[in-house]
Protein backbone atom coordinates (compact mmCIF):
# COMPACT_ATOMS: atom_id res chain seq x y z
CA UNK A 1 0.00 0.00 0.00
CA UNK A 2 2.60 2.45 1.27
CA UNK A 3 4.31 1.58 -2.44
CA UNK A 4 1.59 2.65 -4.00
CA UNK A 5 1.13 5.96 -2.51
CA UNK A 6 4.65 6.50 -3.19
CA UNK A 7 4.17 5.74 -6.72
CA UNK A 8 1.09 8.14 -7.04
CA UNK A 9 2.74 10.94 -5.34
CA UNK A 10 6.30 10.17 -7.81
CA UNK A 11 4.08 10.27 -10.57
CA UNK A 12 2.45 13.15 -10.51
CA UNK A 13 5.40 15.03 -9.30
CA UNK A 14 7.08 13.46 -12.75
CA UNK A 15 3.88 14.77 -14.45
CA UNK A 16 4.24 17.51 -16.90
CA UNK A 17 1.32 19.39 -17.31
CA UNK A 18 -0.18 21.61 -19.29
CA UNK A 19 1.18 25.20 -18.64
CA UNK A 20 -1.22 28.00 -18.63
CA UNK A 21 -1.17 31.23 -20.33
CA UNK A 22 -0.30 33.20 -17.19
CA UNK A 23 2.68 31.19 -16.78
CA UNK A 24 4.63 32.57 -19.71
CA UNK A 25 6.51 35.79 -19.95
CA UNK A 26 5.11 36.30 -23.61
CA UNK A 27 3.12 33.96 -26.07
CA UNK A 28 3.11 34.75 -29.95
CA UNK A 29 -0.07 35.31 -31.32
CA UNK A 30 0.61 32.98 -34.50
CA UNK A 31 2.07 29.80 -34.49
CA UNK A 32 2.83 27.64 -37.55
CA UNK A 33 4.03 24.30 -37.28
CA UNK A 34 5.89 21.68 -40.04
CA UNK A 35 4.66 18.49 -38.65
CA UNK A 36 7.52 16.46 -40.15
CA UNK A 37 8.98 13.12 -38.90
CA UNK A 38 6.45 10.87 -39.22
CA UNK A 39 8.51 8.86 -42.41
CA UNK A 40 11.09 8.39 -39.73
CA UNK A 41 9.05 7.54 -36.79
CA UNK A 42 7.73 4.78 -38.97
CA UNK A 43 10.58 3.70 -39.68
CA UNK A 44 11.88 3.89 -36.04
CA UNK A 45 8.83 1.99 -35.19
CA UNK A 46 9.40 -0.72 -38.20
CA UNK A 47 6.04 0.22 -39.15
CA UNK A 48 4.47 1.67 -42.58
CA UNK A 49 4.96 4.84 -43.58
CA UNK A 50 1.23 5.14 -43.60
CA UNK A 51 1.05 4.39 -40.00
CA UNK A 52 3.43 6.89 -39.41
CA UNK A 53 1.50 9.50 -40.40
CA UNK A 54 -1.57 7.97 -39.13
CA UNK A 55 -0.05 8.61 -35.65
CA UNK A 56 1.10 11.99 -36.42
CA UNK A 57 -2.84 13.07 -36.20
CA UNK A 58 -3.19 11.83 -33.10
CA UNK A 59 -1.20 14.63 -30.99
CA UNK A 60 -2.86 17.00 -33.35
CA UNK A 61 -6.42 17.57 -31.30
CA UNK A 62 -4.18 18.12 -28.05
CA UNK A 63 -1.78 20.52 -29.75
CA UNK A 64 -4.78 22.49 -31.01
CA UNK A 65 -6.92 22.35 -27.90
CA UNK A 66 -3.67 23.71 -26.09
CA UNK A 67 -2.81 26.40 -28.34
CA UNK A 68 -6.73 27.35 -28.04
CA UNK A 69 -6.08 27.09 -24.04
CA UNK A 70 -3.32 29.70 -24.15
CA UNK A 71 -5.31 31.99 -26.20
CA UNK A 72 -2.70 32.22 -29.37
CA UNK A 73 -4.91 33.89 -32.11
CA UNK A 74 -3.36 31.69 -34.94
CA UNK A 75 -2.53 28.42 -35.90
CA UNK A 76 -0.64 27.04 -39.33
CA UNK A 77 -0.38 23.90 -39.78
CA UNK A 78 1.86 22.43 -42.45
CA UNK A 79 0.16 18.50 -44.04
CA UNK A 80 0.68 18.63 -47.46
CA UNK A 81 2.96 20.57 -49.65
CA UNK A 82 2.73 21.18 -53.27
CA UNK A 83 6.18 19.06 -53.75
CA UNK A 84 4.26 16.23 -51.52
CA UNK A 85 2.86 15.25 -55.03
CA UNK A 86 6.63 13.53 -55.55
CA UNK A 87 5.61 10.81 -53.17
CA UNK A 88 4.54 7.20 -53.38
CA UNK A 89 0.29 6.34 -54.99
CA UNK A 90 0.03 4.59 -52.02
CA UNK A 91 1.73 7.40 -49.37
CA UNK A 92 -0.41 10.09 -51.15
CA UNK A 93 -3.57 8.18 -50.88
CA UNK A 94 -2.91 7.38 -47.30
CA UNK A 95 -2.18 10.61 -46.51
CA UNK A 96 -5.71 12.09 -48.55
CA UNK A 97 -7.29 9.65 -46.59
CA UNK A 98 -6.13 10.66 -43.37
CA UNK A 99 -7.69 14.36 -44.31
CA UNK A 100 -11.46 13.22 -44.64
CA UNK A 101 -10.74 10.95 -41.36
CA UNK A 102 -8.86 14.37 -39.41
CA UNK A 103 -11.98 16.66 -40.53
CA UNK A 104 -14.60 13.99 -39.66
CA UNK A 105 -13.56 13.31 -36.05
CA UNK A 106 -12.87 16.51 -35.25
CA UNK A 107 -14.88 19.07 -37.04
CA UNK A 108 -17.83 19.05 -34.50
CA UNK A 109 -15.14 19.91 -31.26
CA UNK A 110 -13.68 22.71 -33.06
CA UNK A 111 -17.10 24.54 -34.09
CA UNK A 112 -18.18 23.93 -31.03
CA UNK A 113 -15.04 25.83 -30.14
CA UNK A 114 -15.75 28.37 -32.21
CA UNK A 115 -12.42 27.46 -34.13
CA UNK A 116 -12.49 29.45 -37.77
CA UNK A 117 -10.72 26.99 -40.23
CA UNK A 118 -9.07 27.64 -43.35
CA UNK A 119 -7.19 26.05 -45.99
CA UNK A 120 -4.65 27.51 -47.59
CA UNK A 121 -3.33 26.13 -51.07
CA UNK A 122 -5.15 25.31 -54.46
CA UNK A 123 -7.56 22.92 -53.46
CA UNK A 124 -7.88 22.50 -57.34
CA UNK A 125 -5.55 19.89 -57.77
CA UNK A 126 -6.99 17.81 -54.70
CA UNK A 127 -9.63 14.81 -54.97
CA UNK A 128 -13.45 15.70 -54.99
CA UNK A 129 -14.10 14.29 -51.25
CA UNK A 130 -11.27 16.60 -50.24
CA UNK A 131 -12.35 19.43 -51.51
CA UNK A 132 -15.72 18.94 -50.45
CA UNK A 133 -15.11 18.27 -47.07
CA UNK A 134 -12.48 21.37 -46.69
CA UNK A 135 -14.97 23.73 -48.37
CA UNK A 136 -17.47 22.40 -45.91
CA UNK A 137 -15.16 23.08 -43.06
CA UNK A 138 -13.95 26.49 -44.32
CA UNK A 139 -17.64 27.32 -44.71
CA UNK A 140 -19.12 25.63 -41.42
CA UNK A 141 -16.50 27.64 -39.01
CA UNK A 142 -16.19 31.15 -41.36
CA UNK A 143 -18.49 32.84 -39.19
CA UNK A 144 -16.54 31.76 -36.15
CA UNK A 145 -14.41 34.21 -34.01
CA UNK A 146 -11.83 32.15 -31.95
CA UNK A 147 -8.55 30.45 -32.99
CA UNK A 148 -8.06 30.84 -36.97
CA UNK A 149 -6.84 27.28 -37.66
CA UNK A 150 -5.13 27.40 -41.39
CA UNK A 151 -4.25 24.02 -42.57
CA UNK A 152 -1.82 23.97 -45.62
CA UNK A 153 -3.29 21.33 -48.02
CA UNK A 154 -1.23 21.16 -51.40
CA UNK A 155 0.43 24.59 -50.25
CA UNK A 156 3.57 26.23 -51.43
CA UNK A 157 4.78 29.50 -50.64
CA UNK A 158 5.76 30.03 -54.04
CA UNK A 159 2.87 29.54 -55.67
CA UNK A 160 0.90 31.18 -53.00
CA UNK A 161 3.19 34.47 -54.37
CA UNK A 162 2.77 34.04 -57.52
CA UNK A 163 -1.09 33.72 -56.89
CA UNK A 164 -0.97 37.21 -55.46
CA UNK A 165 1.59 38.84 -58.26
CA UNK A 166 -1.19 37.02 -60.91
CA UNK A 167 -3.56 39.08 -58.98
CA UNK A 168 -2.33 42.21 -58.30
CA UNK A 169 -1.12 42.49 -62.06
CA UNK A 170 -4.31 42.35 -63.30
CA UNK A 171 -5.79 45.26 -60.88
CA UNK A 172 -2.99 46.96 -62.62
CA UNK A 173 -3.54 46.05 -65.93
CA UNK A 174 -7.38 47.31 -65.40
CA UNK A 175 -6.07 50.57 -64.63
CA UNK A 176 -7.60 50.08 -60.76
CA UNK A 177 -4.02 50.18 -59.39
CA UNK A 178 -0.55 51.49 -60.67
CA UNK A 179 2.67 49.99 -60.10
CA UNK A 180 3.81 52.45 -57.56
CA UNK A 181 1.18 52.07 -55.46
CA UNK A 182 1.51 48.33 -54.63
CA UNK A 183 2.58 48.28 -51.15
CA UNK A 184 3.61 45.28 -48.89
CA UNK A 185 0.32 45.11 -47.16
CA UNK A 186 -1.41 44.95 -50.40
CA UNK A 187 0.94 41.56 -51.07
CA UNK A 188 0.08 40.19 -47.74
CA UNK A 189 -3.33 40.85 -48.54
CA UNK A 190 -3.40 38.73 -51.92
CA UNK A 191 -1.83 35.57 -49.48
CA UNK A 192 -3.52 33.25 -48.86
CA UNK A 193 -3.59 34.58 -44.93
CA UNK A 194 -4.56 37.25 -46.01
CA UNK A 195 -5.95 40.26 -42.67
CA UNK A 196 -4.07 37.38 -40.58
CA UNK A 197 -0.77 38.67 -38.52
CA UNK A 198 2.54 37.77 -39.46
CA UNK A 199 3.76 34.39 -38.13
CA UNK A 200 5.73 34.90 -34.87
CA UNK A 201 7.11 31.45 -34.44
CA UNK A 202 7.49 28.67 -36.35
CA UNK A 203 8.30 25.26 -34.95
CA UNK A 204 9.92 22.47 -37.20
CA UNK A 205 10.01 18.72 -35.40
CA UNK A 206 12.20 15.95 -36.44
CA UNK A 207 15.37 18.42 -36.67
CA UNK A 208 15.71 19.30 -40.12
CA UNK A 209 16.38 23.15 -39.96
CA UNK A 210 14.36 24.78 -43.31
CA UNK A 211 11.04 26.05 -44.17
CA UNK A 212 10.38 23.56 -47.42
CA UNK A 213 8.36 25.85 -49.13
CA UNK A 214 6.14 26.76 -45.88
CA UNK A 215 4.59 30.69 -45.69
CA UNK A 216 8.24 32.53 -46.58
CA UNK A 217 6.84 35.79 -46.83
CA UNK A 218 4.64 35.37 -43.62
CA UNK A 219 7.83 34.06 -41.50
CA UNK A 220 10.15 37.52 -42.67
CA UNK A 221 10.44 38.26 -38.84
CA UNK A 222 9.25 34.71 -37.09
CA UNK A 223 11.70 33.12 -34.36
CA UNK A 224 12.09 29.47 -35.24
CA UNK A 225 12.39 26.70 -32.97
CA UNK A 226 13.83 23.21 -34.29
CA UNK A 227 13.07 20.49 -31.83
CA UNK A 228 14.87 17.22 -32.59
CA UNK A 229 11.82 14.95 -31.70
CA UNK A 230 9.28 13.32 -34.82
CA UNK A 231 5.98 14.94 -35.01
CA UNK A 232 4.30 11.72 -33.93
CA UNK A 233 6.20 11.94 -30.25
CA UNK A 234 5.45 15.91 -30.42
CA UNK A 235 3.93 16.51 -27.11
CA UNK A 236 1.88 19.38 -25.20
CA UNK A 237 5.34 19.49 -23.19
CA UNK A 238 7.64 19.53 -26.29
CA UNK A 239 5.19 22.37 -27.30
CA UNK A 240 5.13 23.94 -24.24
CA UNK A 241 9.09 24.18 -24.42
CA UNK A 242 9.10 25.79 -27.36
CA UNK A 243 6.55 28.14 -26.50
CA UNK A 244 9.24 28.93 -23.42
CA UNK A 245 11.92 29.51 -25.96
CA UNK A 246 10.06 31.79 -27.84
CA UNK A 247 9.53 34.24 -24.39
CA UNK A 248 13.03 33.91 -24.11
CA UNK A 249 13.80 35.33 -27.59
CA UNK A 250 14.86 39.11 -27.88
CA UNK A 251 13.18 40.40 -31.09
CA UNK A 252 14.45 43.41 -32.98
CA UNK A 253 12.77 44.01 -36.17
CA UNK A 254 15.58 45.31 -37.35
CA UNK A 255 15.29 48.27 -34.63
CA UNK A 256 17.51 48.67 -31.43
CA UNK A 257 16.71 48.70 -27.71
CA UNK A 258 15.68 51.71 -26.49
CA UNK A 259 17.66 51.21 -23.29
CA UNK A 260 21.04 50.19 -26.07
CA UNK A 261 20.04 53.80 -28.02
CA UNK A 262 20.70 55.24 -25.13
CA UNK A 263 24.21 53.99 -24.38
C1 LIG B 1 5.82 14.93 -42.47
O1 LIG B 1 6.46 13.73 -42.24
C2 LIG B 1 4.45 14.74 -43.04
C3 LIG B 1 4.33 15.10 -44.45
C4 LIG B 1 5.27 15.53 -45.22
C5 LIG B 1 3.01 14.93 -45.03
P1 LIG B 1 7.43 13.06 -43.30
O2 LIG B 1 6.67 12.00 -44.03
O3 LIG B 1 8.06 14.08 -44.15
O4 LIG B 1 8.49 12.39 -42.34
P2 LIG B 1 10.02 12.13 -42.66
O5 LIG B 1 10.64 13.45 -42.96
O6 LIG B 1 10.07 11.21 -43.82
O7 LIG B 1 10.54 11.52 -41.40
C1 LIG C 1 7.43 19.60 -45.35
O1 LIG C 1 8.05 18.43 -45.01
C2 LIG C 1 5.97 19.35 -45.65
C3 LIG C 1 5.14 18.95 -44.52
C4 LIG C 1 5.51 18.76 -43.30
C5 LIG C 1 3.75 18.79 -44.84
P1 LIG C 1 8.85 17.54 -46.07
O2 LIG C 1 9.32 16.36 -45.31
O3 LIG C 1 8.03 17.31 -47.26
O4 LIG C 1 10.05 18.50 -46.46
P2 LIG C 1 11.50 18.16 -47.00
O5 LIG C 1 11.33 17.37 -48.25
O6 LIG C 1 12.19 17.35 -45.95
O7 LIG C 1 12.15 19.48 -47.21
MG1 LIG D 1 9.82 15.08 -43.93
Amino acid sequence: MKLKALKTTLSLALKKTPRTTSEFEKLPVHVAIIMDGNGRWAKKHHLNVSRGHRQGTENLREIIRHTDDLGIKALSLYAFSTENWNRSEEEVSALMQLILDFFASEIDELDAKNVRILILGDKGRLPERQREVLREAEKRTESNTGLRLNIAVNYGSRAEIVKAVREIAVTVKNGTVRPEEITEQMVSDHLYTAGQPDVDLLIRTSGEQRLSNFLLYQNAYAEFVFPEVLWPDFSVHDYDIALEAFGRRDRRFGGRKRDADSE
